[in-house]
């Protein structure tokens, strides 16, 4: 815990890693568009496999184009927040086959942040994590793949440690951060660490497994499991009761039209009246 605010630094966070630090190659930024775009321009061409097996780790201070889901934007000021990207190459998977990835690294951070004995989160489908029904991270994953089998994934992440009043007012969405939540200024460079070394485990895991390995964990912490919601998917609004979701993390709702399933789409909960 701290008293003001640590900047993110380099040697830190490799102490942290300790032996793990052989997996990551990291650059700390201290102004940048976007760490999503910064490792997406790095592997495009024909670079698309990463063929040092070294994982690729972009973290900023600041994003000044900060890219949320479904075109959105994500705003976080110097310092507020950890947002960061790592880039992992799979070399036996299709795109079509990735969907449940995202799933997949929402797990990774609520046992990383419940590590931290921060409780009371959960997930939103597909990855967003939530306290109190307010937004804490959200996961955005973009996928390019080649001529050849197999497929990069820029798989970046936000998190809110302690937002200005000026960031919040430039926040549509209802959201919260760490220091909200438990009066405590988190040290970012031991959630980075922490977080890449459980990244590295549970993806690796995923590629082994497939997302079965899991479903059960993921559904224990989906938030609005067997909640009345809607479904917002580009082309329509859904009204249904959540009911899981298959072994590629695609969403059941049972709707009018019974068993449903969506693969795409923003869940927002229907209060009851
Ligand atoms: C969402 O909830 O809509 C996804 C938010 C993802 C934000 C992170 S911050 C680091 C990385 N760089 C970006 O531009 N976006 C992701």
């Amino acid at each position: 815990m701290q008293n003001s605010l640590a900047l993110l630094d380099t040697e830190i966070i490799l102490k942290y890693l300790g032996v793990e630090s052989n997996y990551f190659s990291l650059n700390i930024f201290d102004s940048i568009e976007s760490t999503n775009t910064f490792l997406t321009d790095f592997f495009k061409g024909n670079k698309v496999s990463n063929k040092s097996n070294l994982i690729h780790v972009a973290v900023a201070e600041e994003q000044t184009k900060g890219r949320g889901r479904n075109g959105r934007s994500w705003v976080s000021g110097f310092g507020e927040g950890l947002t960061f990207s790592i880039n992992w190459y799979f070399k036996e998977y299709a795109p079509s086959q990735l969907s449940s990835l995202s799933l997949v690294v929402g797990i990774a951070l609520i046992r990383v942040l419940k590590s931290l004995s921060i409780e009371h989160i959960y997930l939103k489908w597909p990855n967003d994590v939530l306290f109190n029904h307010h937004k804490l991270a959200g996961v955005l994953i973009e996928l390019r793949s080649g001529m050849e089998k197999g497929c990069n994934a820029v798989i970046g992440i936000g998190i809110n440690f302690n937002l200005s009043n000026t960031t919040r007012t430039n926040i549509a969405a209802e959201t919260t951060d760490l220091f909200q939540m438990t009066g405590k200024l988190f040290d970012r460079n031991l959630v980075l660490s922490v977080l890449l070394i459980e990244l590295r485990k549970v993806i690796s895991d995923f590629e082994k497994f497939g997302f079965c390995f899991f479903k059960s964990e993921w559904l224990s912490y989906h938030a609005y499991e067997g909640k009345r919601v809607c479904l917002k998917t580009p082309k329509n609004q859904i009204m249904g009761i959540v009911d899981g979701v298959d072994d590629d993390g695609a969403l059941f709702l049972l709707t009018d039209s019974g068993r449903e399933i969506f693969n795409v789409g923003d869940v927002s909960l229907r209060e009851e009246n």
